[in-house]
């Protein structure tokens, strides 16, 4: 099948519509592709087997030299511009109203967290589309030049002591992943090692030694996971990352959002947006816009169910000189919140519990933050909140360049 690409999908796949619809993986609108295998994957059919006949004059040289490779990115061959035109696209077809899309401050180098698998197939990224093979990576331009130098210092540890890598299809092995964060403001570099059960040997450190913190971490279950229970660490327990003028610790095992330079934008908006002096931040992880908020003077409260995040809230606080209230709890057994003057959820993929959202409804907070990562669950959670309350503002940040993704901040008001 053969013809011209006219539009993408929301997962950033151009569409090839001839008798039916094919989405076809790296191609721009205006590509004239030619389609010779396809596959179906849930409602859609995805093209396998294809090549680009006539490109498009919207493409420009991907940066990356794994792109289309690598299973992280899929937008570099699209101009920054359009990937912002895209993704703003898709918010306004979802949401049915207008929404911009800010640009992420900067396109590459920007995020401060990857998970590299060490595997027999490659010591990098899964292999786009399978869950089984690895693309062997020399370093990765969306985190910047130091996973260059952790890796090529990971390559010396291996060629030296010839530890056994992950096999991924057997899951067995001694080495799995290293995860490398790095603050960007701070210049913090921080590396976890995770391994199955087995000695490490003592030299491991020293190949890193130009990095703030240095985690060796052990895998014991048959999951195929980037963490483990904690066994040592050399150097400092924490890394910091600066946001604007707040300072954030980091843990190997704690979230924090993953584009800093784009995180400021987010704590800054969250922080226009709210009102009043009483303020929930709900799923607050390790406090990201309530010891913001806090600084600024007002009161807040942070409710989060993971207690490892509740603890670094708290010492978050302290770092910054501030009393704002962790807790830990889930969304669902919120029990009142009427007392507060804004409400910030920021939940994960799955959204608003039914049970937050009926709390909601019948305690009616006048103001309502939401920091969402997911716009369809963002959008079934709002069809339920208009019962009682208006749209006031909606705004994406991308925080994600070269992926279809966004992040997506709405206020909402209740209805007088
Ligand atoms: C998208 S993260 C946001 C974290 C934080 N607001 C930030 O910006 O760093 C979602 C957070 O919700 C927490 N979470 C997930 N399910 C939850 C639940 N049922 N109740 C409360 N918190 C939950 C997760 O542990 C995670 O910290």
């Amino acid at each position: 099948m053969q013809g011209r690409i006219e539009e993408m999908d929301e997962e950033g796949l151009g569409v090839l519509t001839v008798d039916r619809k094919l989405h076809v993986p790296f191609t721009a609108p205006g590509d004239v592709v030619e389609v010779r295998g396809w596959r179906r994957k849930k409602h859609r059919l995805i093209a396998t087997e294809y090549k680009v006949i006539e490109p498009s004059g919207l493409r420009t040289e991907p940066v990356c030299p794994y792109f289309g490779k690598c299973g992280g990115c899929t937008l570099q061959h699209l101009p920054y511009s359009e990937q912002i035109r895209f993704k703003s696209d898709k918010l306004s077809n979802l949401l049915d109203m207008m929404v911009d899309v800010s640009p992420s401050p900067r396109v590459y180098g920007h995020r401060n967290r990857i998970d590299i698998v060490i595997s027999t197939r490659g010591i990098g990224f899964r292999r786009r589309g399978t869950w089984w093979d690895a693309v062997d990576i020399e370093g990765c331009p969306v985190f910047g030049p130091s996973s260059t130098r952790v890796l090529h210092s990971l390559r010396e540890f291996i060629e030296d002591h010839d530890p056994a890598l992950y096999n991924i299809r057997q899951n067995e092995g001694f080495l799995h992943y290293i995860v490398i964060r790095e603050g960007k403001f701070t210049g913090e570099l921080m590396i976890n090692l995770i391994t199955s059960e087995g000695p490490l040997p003592e030299a491991f450190p020293e190949y890193f030694d130009y990095a703030d913190s240095v985690y060796w971490s052990v895998n014991r279950t048959p999951s195929d996971v980037s963490y483990g229970e904690i066994r040592m660490f050399w150097g400092k327990e924490f890394i910091q990352e600066k946001l604007d003028d707040t300072v954030y610790l980091i843990h190997p095992n704690s979230f924090f959002q993953t584009n800093s330079y784009q995180a400021v934008n987010l704590v800054k908006r969250v922080a226009e947006l709210s009102e009043g002096d009483r303020v929930l931040d709900l799923y607050s992880g390790v406090g990201t816009f309530g010891i913001y908020l806090a600084k600024r003077g007002l009161h807040v409260e942070g409710i989060e169910m993971n207690p490892l995040a509740v603890e670094m809230a708290r010492r978050n606080n302290e770092l910054n000189g501030v009393e704002a209230a962790f807790r830990v709890g889930k969304d669902r057994d919120v029990k009142d919140l009427a007392g507060y003057d804004t409400v910030i959820v920021d939940p994960p993929r799955a959204g608003l519990h039914p049970k937050l959202i009926r709390r909601i409804l019948r305690d009616v907070p006048e103001n309502i933050i939401y920091v969402s990562c997911n716009p369809k669950t963002l959008k079934q959670n709002l069809d339920v909140l208009l019962e009682k309350y208006g749209i006031d503002y909606v705004a994406g940040l991308d925080m994600f360049p070269h992926t279809p993704h966004v992040e997506v901040v709405a206020k909402l008001k209740a209805k007088v």
